[in-house]
């Protein structure tokens, strides 16, 4: 059993939201290494930062309101049928009270999430959401906004937490994270043939960029690996660590109620399809051998990871559905081809649904599988490569299915490779 450790915030350098340096929350057992956590201070001086964590906190805050809300209109829309028309579904308004109970458990499990963002206290924005914050000799007064887009964020959370932490997301995660996760043992073996012995797991390194939810980091971590995870959204790393350091405080035997699939209310087969209840954590989340090293760093992959310092510093990175998150694809294969030691692996699955293409004012290199393959095989041999049918966030009742074709593959940087 491993020491439960609460979030380190540390800074180096300036955060900005995607450019952002290194916020270091060390979710697990062992303090973050590379980077260092410095202090425990907030980074008060980036009102930037501020700002963005501030929204993200009052998003979690206004989930129920807004849902409720949401709920509202359509009872009111059903209200505003004849009694007739009403007296054909008898259920309607019933279902409608149960979702909002169901809201109502998902938004104490947000509350459970924020109320353990201890170091992030003075983040919280105050009752007139806005604040004043001081950057050297200058006083910035603000107000904050909260959009819609951000409340589907935290109605996105709570389908990734699904998918990561509970029995419901076993399937999806037996067709991702499995693979990656045997492909990684295989490359501990052949890390080993190639130390002339065996060596201690521990010291092989594995970096998971965009860890999402945190689970397969969680997942390599007690296989023995050193781990660390990455990602850049706040809505993650707040959610992923209430539940490796803190859910099994709160969780009674049968764990803690969600209902992921409450807001999708199209597509429904049966109205209890939406209205049962998933329970978290499906695995005791303090389970990872004593000695594992296990840290999660907050912060744009490319920015966290483009340095010097990192250069040949990883035995392994292990990329599941992030490939496509970038702006430019090949500054993602360029950081994965320095930071990976001469013969080191790259365990990747994943489709091609890049994050920016439909966006208009961000830039997007949106490169086909054909095209990203030649890139590789400049700097990686390519050990292995094939195709994998696989969901993601995946309701499993709903009449609308949705599945990817992703590329799944082993690669070996060339000892060739100017890194
Ligand atoms: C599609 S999700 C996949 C999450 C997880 N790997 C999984 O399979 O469930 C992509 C993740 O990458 C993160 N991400 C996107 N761009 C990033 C970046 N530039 N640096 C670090 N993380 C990033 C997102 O916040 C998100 O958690």
């Amino acid at each position: 059993m491993t020491e439960k450790k609460t979030i380190q915030v540390s800074r180096d350098g300036s955060c900005k939201r995607k450019k952002e340096s290194l916020w270091s929350p060390a979710l697990a057992t062992n303090q973050v290494e590379e980077p260092t956590p410095h202090s425990t201070t907030p980074p008060l001086s980036d009102p930037e930062e501020v700002r963005h964590i501030q929204r993200v906190i009052l998003a979690f805050r206004r989930y129920l309101n807004v849902s409720l809300a949401r709920i509202d209109r359509r009872r009111r829309d059903f209200l505003c049928l004849s009694d007739e028309l009403q007296s054909w579904v008898p259920t309607y308004l019933q279902n409608l009270e149960q979702s909002k109970e169901a809201v109502r458990k998902n938004d104490k499990l947000l509350r459970h999430i924020l109320s353990t963002v201890e170091n992030f206290e003075s983040f919280h924005p105050g009752e007139h959401y806005g604040g004043k914050l001081t950057d050297g000799e200058q006083v910035i007064r603000y107000t904050l906004e909260c959009y819609e887009s951000d409340i589907e964020k935290v109605r996105s959370i709570l389908l990734h937490i699904m998918r990561d932490w509970s029995k419901e997301g076993a399937l999806e995660r037996g067709e991702c994270y499995q693979p990656l996760i045997e492909s990684t043992r295989k490359e501990f073996e052949r890390f080993c043939r190639m130390s002339s012995g065996r060596v201690d797991p521990a010291t092989f390194r594995v970096l998971v960029p965009g860890a999402g939810l945190g689970r397969l980091a969680w997942e390599l971590a007690r296989e023995g690996f050193q781990v660390q995870g990455n990602d850049f959204t706040y809505y993650s790393l707040f959610s992923s660590n209430y539940i490796l350091n803190y859910i099994m405080e709160d969780t009674q035997i049968e764990g803690i109620e969600l209902f992921p699939f409450i807001h999708q209310t199209t597509n429904v087969i049966d109205s209890a399809d939406i209205l049962s209840p998933v329970y978290i954590p499906d695995v005791d989340t303090r389970q990872l051998p004593s000695f594992s090293n296990f840290s999660m760093v907050a912060g744009d992959f490319v920015e966290v990871y483009g340095n010097k310092q990192q250069a040949e510093q990883w035995n392994c990175v292990v990329t599941c559905f992030f490939m496509d998150t970038a702006h430019n694809i090949l500054d993602y294969v360029n950081v994965i081809k320095k930071i990976l030691k001469p013969g080191g692996s790259w365990v990747n699955l994943g489709p091609l649904l890049y994050h920016y293409a439909d966006t208009e004012d961000e830039p997007s290199i949106e490169i086909s599988l054909q095209e990203l393959r030649c890139v590789i095989e400049k700097f990686f041999e390519i050990e292995f490569e094939e195709m994998r049918t696989c969901t993601y966030t995946r309701n499993a009742r709903s009449m609308l299915q949705l599945s990817y074709r992703c590329t799944y593959f082993v690669a070996h940087k060339k000892y060739t490779t100017n890194s």
